[in-house]
């Protein structure tokens, strides 16, 4: 199986799998055997009793499960239940009301996401304090180099559902709360086929990021697509390949061409209405406001009515 080498070396033991049920001692023998809640646990244990510092900061959000995708450097994320090393090219999963921390720092305070809103709580205690854990409801890691991208070997360019990695469905049929999708490297093939990303607009939210190297249907540049970049696409806005992408595609030799080498873009899709906060749109000085124009700006227009063709009028003579 194809795995990333990473520059950031591994140094954390994991239990792996997925769907799995999954138990872990910090101390052997805190568990109870085939018994979930009994009377007097094994060592006394049932609460938290280890001691600890005072200083240090852990968050949970009650909202959702968090799903983290690095683009540069390593998260070092302390759980309730262990340790993740979390690297670009790796993502991870803190489920729902699940406490963690990041980085290194350390003190008591929890703060908890609540219906969009942050409210915080003191404790005496260390919040990583547990001894032992049994159960399927954990936090994971992936490492996005060992997804096994599908495409056409035939003709035309698919739906990027089929880049789905992680999916949480919607109570409709065919949509999704969120798809987190990966466009790996891979073999393009298609026979009279423009390759990228067809100009479309859809009822699923876009919002798509870049975690290393370039994106096939976006350049580098000003209208360009670079790591650490995103853009958002909300409900039925158009948008596709960007005008120099667009021309190359159109004249690019239909062979076999492996694209996306050293690369990874990824997306979350919804079938929701995404908003944005003030910070998003202002406060953080990053938007692109030329987007529109210097994506599709210079895209030309290769339609002409063929000679002694003419217009079918739609209206009664
Ligand atoms: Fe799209």
């Amino acid at each position: 199986m194809p795995v990333t080498q990473f520059d950031i070396k591994e140094k954390y033991r994991y239990q792996n799998g997925f769907g799995c049920h999954f138990e872990s001692e910090a101390v052997e023998g805190a568990l109870p055997i085939g018994h979930i809640s009994p009377q007097k646990p094994p060592l006394g244990l049932r609460g938290c009793t280890a001691s600890c510092r005072r200083d240090g900061a852990a968050y949970y959000s009650a909202d959702g499960d968090l799903l983290i995708v690095p683009q540069e450097g390593a998260l070092d994320i302390r759980t309730e239940f262990g340790w993740l090393l979390v690297r670009p090219m790796e993502i991870a999963v803190i489920p729902r009301g699940v406490k963690y921390r990041v980085g290194l720092t350390a003190e008591f305070v929890v703060t908890c996401k609540f219906n969009g809103k942050l409210f915080e709580t003191r404790q005496p205690h260390t919040p990583f304090d547990v001894v032992a854990w049994q159960g399927n409801y954990y936090p994971y890691k992936y490492d996005l180099g060992r997804f096994n991208t599908i495409g056409t070997i035939s003709f035309d360019h698919p739906d990027p559902s089929i880049f789905t990695v992680l999916s949480a469905p919607s109570p409709v049929p065919g949509t999704a709360i969120a798809d987190f999708v990966v466009f790996p490297p891979r073999w393009l093939v298609g026979e009279d086929t423009f390759r990228p990303p067809w100009y479309h607009r859809n009822t699923m939210s876009e919002f798509m990021g870049l975690i290393a190297g370039a994106y096939d249907a976006k350049k580098a540049g000003a209208g360009g697509f670079a790591p650490g970049g995103a853009s958002l696409h909300n409900v039925m806005s158009g948008h596709g390949p960007d005008a120099e992408s667009c021309e190359a595609a159109r004249e690019a030799p239909l062979e076999p061409a492996k694209v996306g080498a050293g690369s990874c873009a990824f997306m979350f899709e919804s079938c929701l209405m995404l908003g944005v906060s003030e910070w998003g749109l202002r406060r953080c000085r990053k938007v692109q406001h030329g987007y529109s124009e210097e994506s599709w700006g210079g895209v030309r227009n290769h339609w002409q009515l063929p000679p002694g063709k003419t217009v079918k009028s739609h209206l009664v003579d």
